[in-house]
């Protein structure tokens, strides 16, 4: 058996995939993480080799030692992952510390984990006690319609929130707590990992502002349903907003909160009028 037909590699294969055909991975835009059960480990143990040493990622988790984390790599295209997946994603495990990671398995002919790593680890961190242990993905994608909304919002969560929650009524379902806003930043380090992780202790999505879309969640499907609902009502309001038409009526503050009590959802009221 190929390790790769381990339901977990399927799963997020499948993800990589998916996001793909969104249109979400332009070259080797946008990265994923899992971080793996116990469970998960034990079907895994067999292919899992320390290939190389240890390397420091300039942040750290304590709350993280010692975990492992499929990831993809740096560079590399999500389009290809499917066809070519030890090349293109690897597993690493976490060192004593929370502070370095080394490859166990694939990222063959010396590829990397993603170079958002740092932001993945800090938000895999935060929302690890935000949930009490459940999430286990961290998914960053080029949501083209949802980057665009970057130019022309304020670059504030109440005004993201409430653009994305009154563009689809399953929205406030979906993501009661909102979105949280990083604004436009260098990507790839410590300073951008911070800064996310922040916004990921109240939100389970981070819009990068002219960038794209960090979210979390408790699986594959939990996470990829996130992302499609989130960039499927930017598309709405950017439509909305490009039609040239003025808004005639729209989903109010108390619709919104007809829907919570409706699907007993606690909404952030902060964002309700
Ligand atoms: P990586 O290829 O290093 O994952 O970077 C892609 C990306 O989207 C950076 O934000
Ligand atoms: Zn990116």
């Amino acid at each position: 058996m190929s390790i790769l037909e381990i339901p977990v590699m399927r799963g997020f294969v499948r993800l990589c995939n998916d996001g793909w055909h969104q249109g979400w991975h332009e070259r080797n835009g946008g990265n994923l993480t899992y971080r793996l059960k116990e469970s998960e480990v034990e079907s895994l143990k067999k292919y899992l080799l320390p290939a190389r040493g240890w390397v420091n990622m300039g942040v750290q988790a304590k709350n993280l030692a010692y975990e492992r984390f499929i990831t993809t790599g740096s560079g590399k295209f999500f389009r290809n992952i499917e066809q070519s997946a030890a090349e293109n994603i690897g597993i690493v495990e976490i060192n004593a510390t929370g502070d370095s990671w080394r490859t166990v398995w694939g990222l063959e002919a010396g590829a990397v984990p993603t170079s958002e790593f740092p932001s993945h680890f800090m938000n895999h961190s935060i929302r690890k006690i935000a949930t009490g242990g459940l999430n286990r993905v961290i998914y960053h994608a080029h949501t083209p319609n949802l980057i665009a909304l970057t130019y022309i919002l304020p670059l504030e969560s109440r005004e993201f929130t409430r653009a994305l929650w009154q563009s689809a009524t399953e929205c406030p379902v979906v993501f009661p707590e909102g979105v949280g806003v990083v604004p436009w930043m260098v990507p790839g380090g410590a300073d951008i990992a911070k800064a996310t992780s922040e916004i990921m202790k109240s939100y389970p999505a981070a819009v990068w502002a002219h960038h794209g879309l960090f979210c979390s969640g408790k699986d594959f499907d939990e996470t990829f349903g996130l992302m499609h609902t989130i960039e499927e009502a930017a598309n709405i309001h950017l439509k909305v907003l490009s039609s040239g038409r003025p808004i005639l009526q729209t989903i109010t503050s108390d619709n919104l909160r007809q829907i919570a009590k409706a699907f007993n959802v606690k909404l952030n009221e902060a964002f309700l009028d």
